[in-house]
């Protein structure tokens, strides 16, 4: 952590405590048992339906309170489901920013000092898309202001500007100078001349200001000068204005801060990294935990966020991801209930039957949003060349590679090949397909492996090279779903 400098206007330190900000408490993670479906899923991870899942969440709740939270989940499906969608929504604002402590504290304690030692100062946060630089700027400043009222301060006024809005660039000056409700005094010089004006001179403004200027990237001109102009007015002697400036643009800070630096107002840097896998995982599951009932299986989620982190760390994307998996799921429940309301009129003279646990089983894991609702969502938003790989080779090799993965799924990580032909013959067999001869299979494993699907190690003997799996299952399984001959396979 950067140590706190604010400018160094001499003013007089008040002498008042710090007050921690109030913060809701973050959620304890809790053990629940959560039910899998025995198809896709199988294949894919190596989590058994034994397995006890730890996922955080913000109150425990008892077994028996998860089965009839669960049941009415599935009673009341397409209200359910807009509440989830909704919470998944970019736009609905998480109780708790997960992920972002450290980055929150530094631009908060920031603000602080400068509020309270009553001097300007600038900050500069930038980071992809989607990594939480917006939400955690707006939580900062509803988070000082209460700060600033608890230890007494003057709630500092607040300007939050999105630099997308404005025409030209230069409007920024115009926009600060409005705020200072300064406008008309001195008409013939330009915004930014009366604003430089205005903070060399002794004023009576008493409160500071916090200026968010969020997608600061639209400022940048070919000189540069509006950004460089903008945070030289936290410098100027009187200037009473914490500038915190927000950009997507990563490499914005070298193109610009070299200058900053030399005229020496460089802004103190926070950079808000990409989430990693982990942390859109945490992120997803803590919005969820909202919810009174489990509404994806846990594979489902950590696939989106395993593939999200590889392609960009973009939150928005994976919330995106997760609301399109939703309305497949959605459509599906939609699809099944038009076909048993058609089966049940045709059984309407035949016997009653009782609900038994196994037919809730099957219709609450049914009502789940699965792993292949999540791989069809992922890759409609990114597809891999991998998957292209797979839909092209020969069917053949394309059950070769559909027997390695069944002969994967659980916890082996390699194999032999004259154990993977046994797999092979065994699923052309339930397949009443003839199988290849163990020549045949082991070019065609030479093949995959020279497309990069599959490794094979060195051994002088064939049956005895090691074989790897070299993409991920949930590619394969995507490849191949649309195929006919792999329907019963993926089972
Ligand atoms: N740490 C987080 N916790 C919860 N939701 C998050 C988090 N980070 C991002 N999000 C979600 O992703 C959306 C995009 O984040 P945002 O702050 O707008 O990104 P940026 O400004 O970096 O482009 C937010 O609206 C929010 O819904
Ligand atoms: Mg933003």
């Amino acid at each position: 952590m950067p140590s706190i400098a604010v400018n160094s206007t001499p003013q007089k330190r008040k002498s008042r405590s710090h007050v921690a900000p109030s913060e809701a408490p973050v959620s304890s993670p809790c053990k629940r048992r959560l039910p899998q479906r025995c198809s896709n899923v199988s294949l894919l991870t190596s989590v058994t339906e034994n397995d006890v899942v730890s996922i955080p969440c913000g109150h425990k709740q008892a077994d028996s309170e998860n089965v009839a939270a669960k049941l009415e989940w599935h009673c009341k499906g397409s209200e359910q489901l807009r509440v989830v969608k909704e919470k998944l929504h970019v736009s609905t604002e998480p109780s708790r920013i997960a992920c972002r402590e450290d980055e929150q504290n530094m631009v908060l304690e920031f603000c602080k000092a400068c509020v309270e030692q009553e001097k300007a100062g600038s900050l500069y946060i930038c980071g992809c898309p989607g990594t939480g630089k917006s939400l955690t700027m707006e939580k900062v400043k509803g988070l000082l202001l209460n700060w600033a009222t608890e230890a007494g301060f003057a709630r500092p006024d607040v300007l939050s500007v999105n630099c997308t809005s404005f025409v030209n660039t230069s409007d920024i000056f115009t926009k600060i100078l409005e705020f200072n409700q300064s406008v008309g005094k001195k008409l013939s010089a330009t915004p930014l001349k009366q604003l430089q004006n205005m903070y060399s001179q002794k004023s009576s403004r008493k409160n500071m200001m916090l200026i968010l200027a969020d997608e600061l990237d639209y400022l940048i001109t070919k000189d540069r000068a509006v950004l460089h102009d903008l945070f030289m007015l936290t410098t100027l002697p009187f200037s009473r204005f914490i500038l915190i400036g927000v950009a997507n643009a990563i490499d914005l800070a070298d193109r610009f801060l070299p200058r900053l630096a030399s005229l020496n107002c460089k802004p103190i840097v926070v950079t808000f990294r990409a989430y990693s896998k982990d942390q859109i995982l945490r992120i997803l599951q803590e919005r969820l935990s909202e919810l009174p009932y489990s509404v994806f299986q846990p594979q489902a989620l950590e696939l989106c966020a395993r593939k999200v982190a590889a392609a960009c760390g973009d939150m928005r994307k994976a919330l995106c991801i997760c609301r399109s998996a939703v309305e497949m799921l959605e459509a599906e429940i939609k699809e099944s209930t038009s076909k048993s309301n058609t089966s049940v009129e045709e059984k309407a003279s035949s016997e009653l039957k009782t609900t038994t646990t196994s037919d809730y089983t099957m219709k609450h894991e049914f009502d789940t949003v699965r792993i292949d609702h999540m791989a069809l969502s992922l890759s409609k938003t990114y597809r891999s060349p991998v998957v292209d790989t797979i839909q092209s080779l020969p069917l053949y090799q394309q059950i070769v590679l559909c027997s390695s993965m069944k002969h994967f799924c659980g916890t082996k990580k390699d194999t032999i090949l004259g154990e993977l032909y046994k797999s092979y013959t065994g699923i052309c067999k339930s397949s009443q397909i003839q199988p290849a001869g163990f020549l045949e299979f082991s070019n065609m494993c030479r093949v995959l492996n020279d497309q990069g699907l599959i490794k094979l190690g060195q051994s002088r003997e064939d049956k005895l090279k090691r074989v790897t799996l070299k993409v991920d299952e949930a590619d394969i399984t995507f490849a191949l779903q649309g195929i006919r001959f792999f329907q019963n396979c993926l089972q």
